[in-house]
């Protein structure tokens, strides 16, 4: 079914000036970007969009680095877009992506990976409408 996935740019890799490199991947694998927005997030914000994670031990590392510097947000819109985003980010950690992964390819540490996706279809639906509008998506 096509599918909508949130998917951020995070600080490591818009750093890096790796955005159309990431751009181009996505697009090369089918998905579409149907929305799309730079913000340098606060720390309420990333705290909030990360609060399924607020009692893991990671948690302040990881909302730390999220705002230490601007991110880009998309919405990719594709066939089996969630997974797709997942099998193009590779493992959460660099060190187990496989090769030709965006995280092999551009992420240094587990927190500093490059790249968010959302794992499941009620979870992506929650990030989408965190960071846009219904009449910021545009079907294509
Ligand atoms: P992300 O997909 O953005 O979701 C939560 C983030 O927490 C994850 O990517 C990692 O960057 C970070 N993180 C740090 N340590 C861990 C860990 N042990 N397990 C999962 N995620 C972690």
């Amino acid at each position: 079914a096509v599918e909508r996935t949130l998917s951020i740019i995070k600080p490591d890799a818009v750093a890096k000036n790796v955005i159309g490199e990431i751009y181009n991947r996505f697009e090369k694998a089918g998905l579409k970007i149907v929305a799309a927005r730079m913000i340098h997030l606060s720390r309420e914000q990333a705290e909030g969009f990360y609060a399924v994670h607020k009692e893991r031990p990671f948690f302040n590392d990881l909302v730390g680095f999220m705002i230490s510097g601007p991110v880009m947000v998309q919405v990719l819109e594709g066939e089996n877009a969630i997974a797709k985003n997942r099998e193009i980010m590779g493992a959460t950690n660099p060190a187990e992506a496989a090769a030709g992964t965006l995280r092999h390819d551009y992420a240094e540490t587990i927190d500093a990976n490059a790249v968010h996706g959302s794992d499941a279809p009620e979870t992506a639906k929650q990030e989408i409408e965190f960071f846009f509008k219904a009449d910021e998506l545009c079907s294509r």
